[in-house]
């Protein structure tokens, strides 16, 4: 019997791609979210959760890096893959040993470009701008112990014009993260590891 596949989406903020990711596997046939996690307890994306009836869960820093109080959950929920959802802190080793190659990650722009600690949120699309890029986009790849250096899965690009704010590089980023992650999550769940 083929096993099923149980998501945990973890986040940290607005979660405008989880509620994505929940509406798209909402009545998916082989693939549902099991559980929501998140740093912090005002993050917005916990009210998107519950909006879906998907159980949450919120840690502390040191039950996350000290303990193994977040992978019980996971294991209790029989989560099989993992997704971060605009999630900001390191995953720890206990996390990656548990789920090697079953991680994912979206990251803002083309990545190994304007990658790494402190490049999340606006950050990232002010680094773009300032570097006078003409073109940006999103990474969603697999994730190691270290910000942003898993394998690639998937590259989506968006060209961008000097006179484009940051707002309207966010926009367009967002466009591009919306329109691809549950798709992309949707293969790489498939693909032999
Ligand atoms: C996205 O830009 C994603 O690439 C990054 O964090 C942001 C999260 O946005 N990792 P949201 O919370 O999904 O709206």
């Amino acid at each position: 019997m083929i096993k099923p596949v149980r998501l945990a989406v973890f986040l940290s903020g607005t979660g405008s791609n989880a509620e994505k990711i929940f509406s798209y596997f909402k009545n998916h046939s082989t693939i549902e979210v099991a559980i929501v996690l998140s740093n912090s307890p005002q993050a917005a994306g916990l009210q998107r959760a519950v909006k879906f009836n998907l159980p949450t869960r919120v840690f502390s820093k040191t039950q996350f890096r000290e303990s193994d109080k977040v992978l019980a959950w996971l294991k209790e929920a029989e989560v099989t893959h993992l997704v971060l959802a605009g999630f900001l802190w390191l995953i720890p080793s206990n996390l990656v040993l548990a789920y090697p190659h079953h991680i994912i990650n979206i990251h803002p722009a083309l990545l190994p470009k304007f990658g790494g600690k402190g490049m999340y949120g606006n950050k990232v699309h002010e680094a773009v701008k300032a570097a006078g890029e003409r073109e940006t986009g999103i990474t969603i790849h697999e994730v190691n112990e270290r910000y942003d250096e898993g394998k690639v899965l998937f590259q989506g690009k968006c060209p961008i014009h000097p006179k484009y704010s940051v707002e309207q590089i966010a926009e367009q980023v967002q466009r591009l993260e919306h329109a691809h992650y549950p798709r992309v999550i949707e293969q790489w769940v498939n693909e032999p590891k």
